[in-house]
């Protein structure tokens, strides 16, 4: 395959990959449509409570189920009312009349389907694992917020590139973070910090506000194919024993528009409102959003097509990968 011209979103390795699609707390009544790598998916709530996943398509005349309801327990196509239960099997075909035998063909073929973290994260083909595990989920000293989802006008792989990059806190994230972060980032080592993610660790020595010294001990790290770890854990200074985890994460919509969502777990403020513990990660993401989104296209994978450098180095681990997942 070209890796240069090919679209990524078509190539069926990444349809191996789990994807956040969804806040579990949207999809609730009425089924819900998201798209996913160029093609049309459906949710809906089961009557056990569980999320199901179907291509977006009824077999009889190929109306958007995502334009139907959920009716004793089944989905309900708006056309012609075929129902399909929790399994997808069509169980009512409203113009055969009660007991007539309906063909298997009429069933929906459900999709994995996932909930973590109050996501929604749907594998469209056959999972070549399991989405992302954030041990402090079931540690109850931490609290989980997760932000909503937002769609940006930016190519997934540019996203990724943009989270394992720490070179453009002191410009773009001159607004939150601050001008004076020191412009030159330290040579990392990129390694499996664990089973699932390849990253680094590092260690930074700041001023806190009351310019008491603080000691931070850092980790950034990737899940293929677009899930990005960031870790904080403050050993010294008023924040002492403060211990925080971001997850974010891109979805492509297509090859050049992509869903954002982060989850933040901190084992404190949890006297904060949602907003408030949002707020910070929020406002960076939207300094992010406003630069990528002046930049056009896909990330070539091409790495001779672009100039890395030092600072660059677990992007370009990323990359490499993603690409070797591509090739596959
Ligand atoms: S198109 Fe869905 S029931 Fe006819
Ligand atoms: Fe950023």
């Amino acid at each position: 395959m070209d890796l240069r011209t090919d679209s990524f979103c078509a190539n069926p390795a990444v349809r191996t990959q789990w994807y956040v699609v969804a806040d579990a707390g949207d999809v609730a009544e009425a089924p819900v449509a998201v798209t996913l790598l160029g093609d049309r998916f459906v949710l809906w709530r089961a009557p056990d409570g569980s999320v199901r996943a179907s291509t977006d398509r009824c077999p009889h005349r190929e109306a958007p189920l995502s334009e139907g309801r959920v009716a004793d327990g089944c989905l309900v196509c708006p056309y012609h009312a075929w129902a399909f239960d929790a399994h997808g099997v069509c169980v009512d075909v409203p113009s055969s009349g009660p007991g007539a035998a309906i063909p298997s063909a009429a069933d929906l073929a459900l999709l994995e389907v996932r909930e973590h973290y109050g996501l929604v994260w749907l594998c469209p083909g056959t999972p070549a694992g399991e989405p992302p595990e954030i041990p402090q989920d079931a540690d109850p000293s931490f609290r989980r917020v997760t932000s909503g989802i937002e769609t940006w006008q930016v190519s997934a792989t540019r996203m990724v590139d943009n989270f394992c990059d720490v070179a453009h806190f002191p410009y773009v994230h001159a607004g939150t973070i601050g001008p004076d972060t020191d412009p030159v980032v330290a040579a990392i080592e990129v390694e499996a910090l664990d089973a699932e993610f390849v990253g680094y660790q590092y260690t930074v020595d700041v001023h806190d506000e009351h310019g008491v010294d603080v000691r931070q001990r850092m980790s950034t790290a990737f899940h293929l194919p677009f899930v990005v770890r960031s870790n904080t854990f403050y050993e010294s200074g008023q924040r002492a024993g403060h211990d925080r985890v971001l997850l974010l994460c891109a979805t492509p919509i297509d090859d050049v528009t992509s869903l954002f969502t982060f989850v933040s777990w901190r084992n404190h403020d949890h006297e904060l409102s949602v907003e408030e513990f949002l707020a910070f990660d929020r406002a960076i993401g939207a300094e992010d959003k406003v630069m990528l989104e002046r930049i056009g296209g896909v990330l070539p994978f091409d790495r001779s097509a672009t100039v890395s450098v030092r600072s660059d180095r677990l992007s370009v681990e990323w990359r490499r990968r993603l690409a070797a997942l591509l090739a596959q």
